[in-house]
């Protein structure tokens, strides 16, 4: 089969790894793909929401499968777009509906279906320009900190967590009449605080049936001690070491099955991962988010530690036929540590040349913003490279990807060196 993977980040590094491991991928295609996947399979220079870019490709490359890696190409309808076209439309895409994309391209959305299945969640109210007086009014009526989220996609920086009345206020007009997060916050979700502690889960869906695949638990901010601000995921820890039988099972029958018969019940198509942000509170499970793609660095961890073949799962999805598969979990824990370039979240530098990555053998180095200039391996975004290693458990794993991220070198290179200190 020729597969043709969306994305550049070390997300897609990952997905690529395992599905070149695949004995029923004969050919992987990536766009735009990154100097790491360029190792392994063929980098396409072409955007992943340009779709008529991407039938092209298909045709020409007699392409038999797609795998979406971000979200930007789901909630703008991909899997439509593929559906509706004769020529694509028995072509698999591993993703949900513009429909189901909406579960995180609006919160609201997302807030609507949790109430409707009766999944936990926190309270909340949504509000427009229209009715911000309202939105004052609910904020006076809540005790802090208060949680603002920006109803659209806002690159992971669309939720606010303020301590203070007025500086609630003042975030949300800032939202809703300043467009502080472009049309993104021309709807606000102001929602109930829940305090505890966080982890994710994910689930492979077929639409029917589903599988759980391994817990995870990211760092988000920038600096040690989970201080500065936030970022796309500085690390991420698998499995979660508090995630106990217990609690997995109330996930499962609380959140996961009443999500899967959900988009059922209002027939949602979907047929791709889901990722489920959870807060714990006295051991109880609520969502705070769905995703409807993998997580970065998430991917970093769940996907090393998957030991079933990755394709044979995405076919099964595609057949409605994931009830019968089984999901082989590695039982030893992973960890990935991010190597960013300095700056980041903020300002940094691109361009700055790499060295020490073919040093590493007893860690996977996955790139996220990486490109080759003149054969030579160059930093190109804030994420730059992860380094993923196995343990026993979490601590010795964390210290053989500490042990190999001091063998590589660029210049402005940061990463967090207090990674597990809270678990
Ligand atoms: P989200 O983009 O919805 O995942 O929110 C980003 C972060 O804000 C989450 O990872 C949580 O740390 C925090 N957060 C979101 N919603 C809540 C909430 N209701 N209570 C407490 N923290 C929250
Ligand atoms: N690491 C969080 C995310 O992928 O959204």
């Amino acid at each position: 089969m020729t597969i043709l993977l969306l994305g550049s980040g070390g997300r897609e590094h990952a997905l690529a790894w395992k599905i070149t491991q695949s004995a029923l991928c004969q050919k992987l295609f990536v766009a735009p793909g990154n100097a790491g996947t360029s190792a392994i399979a063929t980098n396409i220079s072409i955007s992943p929401t340009d779709f008529g870019e991407i039938k092209k490709l298909i045709i020409a490359e007699k392409i038999n499968m797609v795998v979406v890696g971000p979200e930007d190409p789901l909630v703008l309808g991909i899997y439509d777009f593929f559906k509706e076209d004769d020529f694509l439309k028995n072509i698999p895409v591993i993703g949900p509906s513009k429909l189901g994309a909406k579960l995180e391209g609006s919160k609201e959305f997302a807030k609507e279906f949790l109430l409707k299945h009766r999944i936990p969640t926190a309270a909340y109210h949504s509000f427009t320009k229209e009715n911000i007086e309202k939105g004052f009014h609910f904020l006076e009526s809540l005790k802090p900190p208060y949680v603002l989220k920006a109803d659209g996609l806002a690159a992971g920086k669309g939720v606010l967590i303020l301590n203070d009345l007025n500086e609630a206020k003042f975030e949300l007009s800032n939202m809703l009449l300043n467009e502080k997060f472009g049309i993104a916050s021309s709807k606000v979700v102001i929602e109930e605080f829940l305090d505890g502690i966080e982890l994710s889960c994910f689930v492979l869906t077929d639409g029917k049936n589903y599988k759980v695949l391994p817990t995870a638990k990211d760092y988000k901010r920038i600096g040690e001690g989970d201080t500065g601000l936030n970022t796309g995921g500085m690390a991420a820890v698998s499995p979660v070491p508090f995630a106990t039988p217990e609690l997995l099972e109330k996930i499962e029958n609380r959140i996961i099955k009443p999500t899967i018969d959900g988009l059922r019940e209002d027939k949602i198509e979907y047929k791709g991962f889901v990722f489920i942000g959870l807060i714990i509170v006295d051991n109880d499970p609520y969502v705070i988010e769905y995703n409807v793609r993998m997580g970065d660095p998430e991917t970093e961890v769940v996907i090393p530690r998957l030991k079933t073949d990755l394709v044979a799962l995405f076919q099964a999805v595609a057949e409605e036929k994931l009830n019968e598969i089984t999901v082989e979990i590695d039982a030893r824990a992973a960890t990935t540590i991010m190597v960013v370039s300095g700056g980041y979240p903020e300002e940094y530098e691109k361009g700055k040349v790499i060295s020490g990555i073919e040093t590493i053998t007893d860690s996977m180095v996955f790139h996220a913003g990486t490109k080759l200039e003149n054969d030579k391996v160059v930093s190109n975004g804030g994420r730059v490279l992860t380094v993923t290693s196995f343990g026993t458990d979490y601590q010795e794993a964390i210290k053989k990807s500490y042990q190999n991220i001091n063998k590589l070198h660029f210049d402005t290179m940061y990463f967090r060196k207090d990674i597990g200190f809270d678990l």
